[in-house]
């Protein structure tokens, strides 16, 4: 997979930090700054020739809305998703969480159009609402499909949280090899956790499994049956002494002490983190969806 560059997913959180700057401070659900993020994204795409789509959905007494961009081309039986939540709680802006993935994707989505890539697989990107109340937009997506449209979604890819200012490297634990063992994903999940931990090998860095504990917007693709995969670099839980010492960082501080606080801003990031997390973003596109090893069965 390409390169992708650092400076250009800074300059995207340095715009959602200026959206939430300019209206109250937040990009949260029903509130101003969550509809102009979703608009400035969407002109991102438009511009690169993504076909771009908004779906609405009610919750809470508000309108949520979901970012839908699909790359033409590609074999839309076999549609591979990359996702991000784009809302963030109300308390402040969300630049680690969950700016960093919805840059990071986003960045990954423009490389894709500089490239003029015709994939194998369809490569369709989202950017959830209303995810920190619950899930909401991408289980309202998830629900929207016809049978055969969720048929169709062979692989989901998830980034929630991929620039943790401590930083703990993650993968969903499709494999159920690692992470608590609490159960993996279906089947096919196994397949994109080794992707990404192919990637993360080939630049030296040790990963850990985080289970699926249904706490981001992969929870209503595996309960649809769909496998599922991502990167994680942790929230509020703290840094143990053993991962300190291969990651680096402060042993027995929080991943991320901002954490649903108004101090998510764009200070809030590791450098190292979000390159290297949207590097394996890149990789696992082009290695499920580009060009990948076994074509579409
Ligand atoms: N989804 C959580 C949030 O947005 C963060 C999280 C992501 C927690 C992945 C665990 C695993 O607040
Ligand atoms: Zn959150
Ligand atoms: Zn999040
Ligand atoms: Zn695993």
């Amino acid at each position: 997979g390409p390169n992708i560059s650092l400076a250009n997913v800074k300059a995207t959180l340095t715009q959602l930090q200026s959206i939430a700057t300019a209206n109250g401070g937040n990009r949260a659900h029903g509130q101003p700054g969550y509809l102009a993020s979703v608009n400035y994204v969407r002109g991102r795409l438009d511009t690169a020739g993504f076909t771009t789509a908004v779906q609405s959905f009610s919750y809470g007494g508000a309108t949520g809305y979901n970012l839908i961009a699909d790359w033409p081309g590609g074999d839309t039986t076999n549609t591979v998703m990359i996702g991000s939540h784009l809302d963030s709680v109300a308390a402040g802006p969300g630049i680690n969480d969950n700016g960093s993935g919805s840059a990071s994707i986003l960045e990954v989505a423009l490389e894709v159009a500089r490239q003029g890539v015709t994939p194998t697989r369809h490569l369709r990107f989202a950017w959830w609402g209303a995810e920190e109340r619950g899930l909401i937009g991408s289980d309202f997506y998830v629900d929207s499909l016809s049978a055969t449209a969720r048929a169709n979604i062979e692989a989901y890819y998830n980034f929630d949280m991929v620039g943790s200012p401590n930083p703990g490297y993650f993968l969903y634990d499709g494999d159920n090899s690692d992470g608590t063992g609490a159960g993996p994903g279906p089947a096919g999940s196994a397949q994109l956790e080794a992707v990404l931990a192919t990637y993360f090998a080939s630049i030296g860095v040790p990963t850990e499994g985080t289970d699926f504990d249904g706490r981001s917007d992969y929870g209503p693709f595996i309960a649809a049956g769909i496998p599922a995969g991502g990167t994680f670099t942790g929230a509020e839980q703290r840094k143990t002494a053993a991962q300190a010492a291969k990651w680096g960082g402060t042993s027995g501080a929080a991943y991320d002490a901002c954490y649903h606080r108004a101090c998510d801003t764009t200070a809030n990031i590791n450098d190292t983190a979000l390159d290297r997390n949207a590097d394996a973003i890149a990789y696992a596109v082009w290695n499920v969806a580009v060009s990948p090893a076994a074509p579409p069965a």
